[in-house]
């Protein structure tokens, strides 16, 4: 049952439902017909957690980014909460989805198949080494979408365990000064980064 914050209109609220839902479904296809048959690093977040996430970070002229964009539920959501929204997702098939979905929504979301990690990025962290989980390689997506990292003002991942360190890291060394990380952990929900610091002080 999705709950989403009461200043959305009743119209919205009703989009986004049906967004969540074919999402859910979308995900239950790709589990039974992929995930079933080998592993495959797409695991879908709670969308109406993720919806509610990003409800404070909306503003005028907001340019937001999903990191892995998968089915690209997420960025439409972004889309329609009113932010330019663009996706970036190595998986091409993935990608084929995501802009389908896009077009059912009558969305403006734009996505990228290729990586996330900005071209010439090289995870070196201090104590051990820079393995990078699940995260794939492949040509860098910024190029296809027409912006640089520096120019999000949102950017929204949903790492394995181990690869948040990545991400602030990849945002620390590209991302925009005042830019938002928002960093869905498995263990606590969405998190606000600004300049590698959470936003709720712990
Ligand atoms: C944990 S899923 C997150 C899906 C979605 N963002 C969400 O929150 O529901 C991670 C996604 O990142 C994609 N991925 C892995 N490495 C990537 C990379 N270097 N660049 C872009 N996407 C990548 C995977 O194919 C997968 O779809």
């Amino acid at each position: 049952m999705t709950t989403f914050q009461p200043e959305i209109s009743e119209a919205l609220r009703a989009r986004l439902t049906a967004l969540c839902a074919e999402g859910w479904a979308l995900w239950d296809r790709f589990d039974e017909e992929v995930r079933r048959h080998h592993f495959h690093p797409f695991v879908a977040a709670e969308y109406d957690v993720v919806v509610d996430a990003l409800m404070p970070h909306r503003g005028p002229n907001l340019r937001f980014l999903e990191w892995g964009a998968a089915t690209g539920v997420i960025t439409v959501i972004a889309d329609l909460l009113g932010f330019d929204a663009y996706g970036i997702e190595l998986d091409r098939d993935l990608v084929a989805t995501a802009r389908a979905l896009a077009k059912r929504f009558d969305s403006h979301a734009r996505f990228a198949a290729g990586s996330f990690l900005p071209t010439g990025y090289e995870w070196r962290p201090p104590d051990r080494d820079g393995r990078t989980g699940t995260l794939g390689t492949g040509v860098s997506g910024y190029r296809e979408l027409g912006h640089s990292l520096e120019e999000f003002d949102v950017v929204y991942g949903y790492p394995w365990d181990g690869e948040a360190e990545l991400m602030l890291d990849v945002m620390k060394r590209y991302g925009g000064a005042d830019a938002t990380l928002l960093l869905n952990h498995a263990s606590e929900g969405v998190v606000a980064y600004r300049r590698g610091k959470r936003l709720d002080g712990r």
